[in-house]
C-alpha cells in the first residue's frame, strides 16, 4: 500500500485546497492529512487564520479524500510522522519547493503546482484594510512595519514627523506610501496611529489622534502625569476607539502561562517578585523611564495595582547622572523589587518567589519565550518553552485588531486601571530620583 501525507492550515476553505487533496489522494492508496493546530500557526507567526481548527479539520474531512487527518503541532513533525506512519510520499504546493527535500532521503518529496488565483490569504483580504501610520521624530522603526506584514488586514501607509528629511528617509526606507508633516493631513490618510516620539511629545500626539477617532498604540509610558493617562483613556473610550501601550511583554504567550501559572498558585503564595534590567540591553538602549515600565508592569501583572509603598535609592555619579537603583514596592504579603542600572552590568533576570517554590526567566525576560519553574514538593526543574516569531509586535497588532472587530474599548493584556497604576508609581519614582 502506497501511504502519502500532506499539510495545509486550510483556513476558508476553498478550491486550491480541494484540488491539492484530491491529487495527493491519487498518487497513492492511503492519504493522511496533517492540519495545522492554533498554538502552531501562531507560533510560526501565521496570525491571520480565521477558522478554528475544528472546522479546518471538518472541512478536510467532508472532501472525502483523507483516509486519517493528523494534527501538526510542531516544527520537525513532518520527519516524525514519515517515520512513524511509514510514509512513501510527501506532497506540498509548489509555493514550499525545493523546502522540503532535506527529506527526500526518508520518502519520495512530490511538489504540485498550485491552483491559480486562490489562496486563503486572498479570501481574507477581502475584508476591510486598516492603514497605520509611524509618528516618530527618527528613522528608525523598531522593526514595526516588517512586523505588520504578518498580521491580515493591516498596511503601514505612512509616517509624520516633524523633521521632513526624517519623514522622507523613513518613507522611502520602509517603502511606504507616503510622509509628511502636517500632523491633521496625516490622520486623514490613517486609522491606526503607532507613535513613537519622545516621551514629552507623546501625550499631545495621541490627544489629537484620539479627538479624530483613530486607534492608537503608543511607546510607553506616555506621559508622566496620572491625570493626563486617566484624560486619554476617558478620551479613548468616549471616541470609541482603542488605546494600547506598546509593551510588547503582555502579549507574549510564555509571559501570560507564568502569570497565569502564578495566580493559579503554582509556587503558592508570592512574598516577592524581584527583575534586574540593564538599559543598555534593552531593546538597544532605552531612557529610564521607557525601560522601567516593562519590570513595573511585570511586576503589576503578578502583584496586582494595590500596592502599599514605593521606595527608590538611585545612585549617581559626581555629574549628576543616573548609574543604579533598587527601587522596592512594598504589597500587604509581598515584596517586589526592580534593580535597573545605566552604565553598570547587572545581570538581567525575572524571578517569582513563592512559599512553595519559585519561577525563573533568565536573561532578557522582558522578550521571552520561556521560563523554568522549581516547586518544593518536586527535585525537578520543570521547563516552559513557547516560541514566537519577530519582536512581539505582531501579537499586539493582532490584539488591537480583534479589538476592533469585537468593538472592544479596553485592552485586557495590559488593563486601563494597570496603565494607570504603572504611571502612578513612574511619577513617584521620578519625583523622589
Ligand atoms: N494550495 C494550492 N493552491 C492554492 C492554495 C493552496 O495547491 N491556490 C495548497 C498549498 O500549497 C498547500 C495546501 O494547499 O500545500 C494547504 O495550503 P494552505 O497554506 O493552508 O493554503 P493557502 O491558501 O496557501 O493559505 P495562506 O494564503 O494562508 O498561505
Amino acid at each position: 500500500m502506497k501511504k502519502v501525507i500532506t499539510y495545509g492550515t486550510f483556513d476558508l476553505f476553498h478550491q486550491g485546497h480541494y484540488n491539492i487533496l484530491k491529487r495527493a489522494r491519487a498518487l497513492g492508496d492511503y492519504l493522511i492529512v496533517g492540519v495545522t493546530s492554533e498554538s502552531y500557526d501562531i507560533e510560526r507567526g501565521k496570525l491571520n487564520v480565521r477558522d478554528s481548527l475544528l472546522k479546518r479539520i471538518e472541512n478536510v474531512r467532508r472532501t472525502g479524500f483523507a483516509d486519517e487527518i493528523i494534527i501538526e503541532e510542531y516544527q520537525g513533525q513532518k520527519l516524525s510522522d514519515i517515520i512513524k506512519y511509514n510514509i512513501d510520499i510527501l506532497v506540498l504546493g509548489s509555493d514550499w519547493r525545493g523546502k522540503f527535500d532535506y527529506l527526500k532521503s526518508y520518502c519520495e518529496v512530490v511538489y504540485l503546482e498550485r491552483t491559480k488565483n486562490i489562496s486563503s490569504t486572498k479570501l481574507r483580504g477581502e475584508g476591510a484594510t486598516y492603514n497605520v501610520g509611524v509618528v516618530t521624530d527618527d528613522t528608525w522603526d523598531n522593526g514595526v512595519v516588517w512586523e505588520t506584514k504578518y498580521v491580515s488586514g493591516v498596511h503601514v501607509e505612512s509616517v509624520f514627523s516633524e523633521d521632513e528629511e526624517a519623514a522622507r528617509i523613513f518613507c522611502k526606507k520602509y517603502e511606504l506610501d507616503s510622509y509628511g508633516t502636517d500632523f491633521d493631513e496625516f490622520l486623514d490618510r490613517v486609522d491606526i496611529v503607532y507613535i513613537k516620539t519622545p516621551l514629552k511629545t507623546r501625550a499631545g500626539y495621541i490627544e489629537k489622534a484620539l479627538k479624530l477617532g483613530k486607534y492608537v498604540i503608543s511607546d510607553s509610558p506616555m506621559t508622566l502625569s496620572p491625570n493626563k493617562v486617566r484624560e486619554l483613556f476617558e478620551l479613548a473610550k468616549a471616541q470609541h476607539v482603542v488605546l494600547v501601550e506598546k509593551i510588547n511583554l503582555v502579549y507574549l504567550r510564555a509571559f501570560n502561562q507564568l502569570v497565569w501559572m502564578t495566580h493559579s498558585n503554582l509556587v503558592g503564595n508570592v512574598v516577592c517578585v524581584k527583575c534586574s534590567i540593564c538599559q543598555e540591553h534593552f531593546e538597544g538602549g532605552k531612557s529610564f523611564n521607557e525601560t522601567v515600565v516593562y519590570p513595573l508592569c511585570a511586576i503589576i501583572k503578578i502583584l496586582g495595582k494595590d500596592y502599599l509603598e514605593v521606595n527608590t535609592n538611585a545612585v549617581k555619579d559626581d555629574d549628576g547622572h543616573f548609574i543604579y537603583d533598587m527601587i522596592t514596592l512594598k504589597y500587604p504579603k509581598a515584596i517586589a523589587t526592580i534593580e535597573i542600572s545605566s552604565s553598570v552590568e547587572v545581570e538581567d533576570e525575572f524571578v517569582v518567589i513563592g512559599s512553595n517554590g519559585r519561577i525563573t526567566i533568565p536573561n532578557d525576560w522582558w522578550n521571552t519565550g520561556y521560563f523554568e519553574a522549581k516547586v518544593d514538593d518536586t527535585q525537578f526543574l520543570k521547563r516552559f518553552s513557547f516560541n514566537f516569531e519577530g519582536n512581539g509586535f505582531r501579537y499586539l497588532l493582532q490584539e488591537l485588531m480583534i479589538m476592533i472587530s469585537d468593538k472592544r474599548t479596553e485592552c485586557t493584556r495590559l488593563f486601563t486601571e494597570e496603565s494607570q497604576a504603572l504611571v502612578d508609581i513612574l511619577r513617584i519614582i521620578d519625583q523622589r530620583g
